[in-house]
């Protein structure tokens, strides 16, 4: 049995934002090809903040609790500022994660970040 963080178990058995935002402004997907766990983000843009985010998991409570704490680190945050959080940062919030269990972290920021592009594809001006 791996051994958690506090933290992470608080999240995991808490998790924060957790659903579907379904005028999301941006959405974005990632499998983890070590498991083949899935997790999808939705966010909402207001005034290039992050104003909501939302997020599905379908993978282990590491997952989840990585997600949460995603979401948590990214809400309010400008675009820019949510774009930099990465998933070794993600990590270490959590008080870090059982080595065979890192894997699991590569997922939320990049989750993240993907639905951040997706908003900004939507956004881009057309010539
Ligand atoms: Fe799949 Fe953790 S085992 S994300």
């Amino acid at each position: 049995m791996p051994f958690y963080s506090d933290k992470v178990m608080e999240h995991f058995q808490n998790p924060r934002n957790v659903g579907e935002i379904k005028d999301a402004d941006g959405v974005g997907e990632v499998g983890n090809p070590v498991c083949g766990d899935l997790m999808t983000f939705y966010v909402k843009v207001q005034e290039g903040k992050l104003a909501d985010i939302k997020f599905k998991t379908f993978g282990c409570g590491a997952a989840i609790a990585v997600s949460s704490m995603v979401s948590e680190m990214a809400l309010g945050k400008t675009i820019d500022e949510a774009l930099k959080i990465t998933n070794e940062e993600v990590a270490k919030e959590l008080g870090g994660l059982p080595p065979n269990k890192m894997h699991c972290s590569n997922l939320g920021a990049t989750a993240l970040h993907k639905a951040i592009e997706n908003y900004q594809n939507k956004n881009k001006a057309t010539p």
